[in-house]
């Protein structure tokens, strides 16, 4: 069977659909250039290299009710979101990453030929969960050091508009967008999504402002702060009405017990992870410092766990691969606003080494 019957019954604006590219995997990798896997250097997804609290390994190895469905109104993890967020649980919805919430919130917003505002270059799911409900995307690109350009994201605003989508801080340019900015686009009264992934490094957040605005979504996730990334867990804070439709649409256990329960230690032992975090931002400012010596590159300043950098001289798709082969994973891109470019992120200082020793070693010809 040539597989054409097939195709012709696949929904047709999927048929040549390009999903995301997402990051390699370490243990692939380490079997092929033959190091150990606690041998590889990775640096490409903004995880956290620090792990998560050892109060989240402790607890999963002894928890007895996994055979259990985990609580579908997600009652426990909204209420501990209450304490940690300072907005009540009735704003709070939680997903299996915050991936799967921006997911979510476009299939409630979006029907075909609906208008999505995306600040590019930005987080490519934005683009991947627009077009899988058909919506149309309407590009504003940001100016030459990522700014968002507010004016042009207003003057673009047309009756089908149904979401303006902002990264803040951006990735994978590590650029914050002002508060007032934010608000400015708030104030349009189109929904506007912002995804603050990794807030705990930025410091800044529109959180305070939903009680006031039905049309701001704010996503966070446990992720990058608290080293949760394998477990999946992301979460929404948004109007209650806006809160209440989501959890109709979820899956009703969208979020599994042992996120849960990461979730719940994690956010006894916030004092460990926000140590965490002030390391990973002292050594962010450190990598900058260090790539900032090299002079063929040009690295922008961040206010996430990860540096971006132009490649001035040289390939920066040769570069990724010198590293791969030196088992250092870093992200590479040659896109339109994304030309010939690496974004590296944040370790423990021992990873900054690593990283520029083997920079130092293969750039710069
Ligand atoms: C801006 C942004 N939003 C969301 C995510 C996804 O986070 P999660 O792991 O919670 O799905 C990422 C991950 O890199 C991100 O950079």
């Amino acid at each position: 069977m040539s597989g054409e019957g097939i195709t012709k019954l696949i929904r047709s604006h999927l048929a040549a659909f390009g999903g995301y590219v997402p990051s390699k995997s370490p243990e692939l990798l380490a079997e092929r250039v033959k190091m150990p896997l606690n041998g590889i250097t990775k640096l490409d997804a903004n995880e956290n290299l620090y792990g998560c609290s050892p109060k989240v390994n402790e607890a999963l190895g002894g928890y007895p009710y996994f055979n259990i469905y985990p609580d579908a109104n997600q009652t426990e993890m909204r209420r501990l979101l209450e304490g940690y967020t300072g907005v009540s649980a009735e704003h709070i919805v939680v997903g299996s990453g915050s991936d799967q919430l921006i997911d979510l919130i476009i299939r409630l917003f979006v029907g075909p030929g609906d208008e999505v505002i995306n600040c590019v270059p930005t987080f490519d799911i934005f683009r991947v969960s627009t077009l899988l409900c058909n919506g149309k995307l309407v590009e504003v690109p940001r100016d030459e050091d990522y700014r968002v350009d507010v004016k042009a994201v207003k003057k673009a605003i047309t009756k089908k508009t149904k979401m303006i989508m902002l990264a803040n801080p951006n990735n994978p340019t590590g650029t914050p967008t002002p508060r007032e900015d934010v608000l400015e686009l708030i104030e349009t009264g189109v929904p506007v999504l912002a995804d603050e992934a990794y807030v705990e490094f930025s410091g800044e957040t529109v959180t305070p402002l939903v009680p006031k605005y039905e049309n701001l979504l704010v996503l966070r996730t446990f992720s990058k702060w608290a080293g949760l990334a394998g477990l999946r867990v992301g979460y929404g804070i948004m109007h209650p009405k806006v809160a209440g439709y989501l959890q109709s649409i979820k899956m009703p256990y969208n979020v599994n017990i042992a996120a849960r329960v990461a979730v719940r230690e994690s956010l006894k032992d916030i004092d460990y992870l926000m140590e965490k975090v002030k390391a990973i931002v002292a050594e962010r400012e450190r990598l900058f410092d260090e790539l900032t010596k090299l002079d063929w590159v040009k690295p922008f300043p961040s206010k996430a766990n990860f540096i971006f950098c132009h490649v001035l001289n040289g390939k920066a798709a040769q570069i990724q691969q010198a590293l791969e082969e030196r088992g250092i994973l870093i992200r590479y891109f040659d896109l339109p606003m994304l030309q010939n470019s690496l974004r590296i992120s944040v370790g423990r200082p021992e990873h900054t080494d690593a990283v520029i020793k083997a920079l130092k070693e293969v750039g710069g010809d």
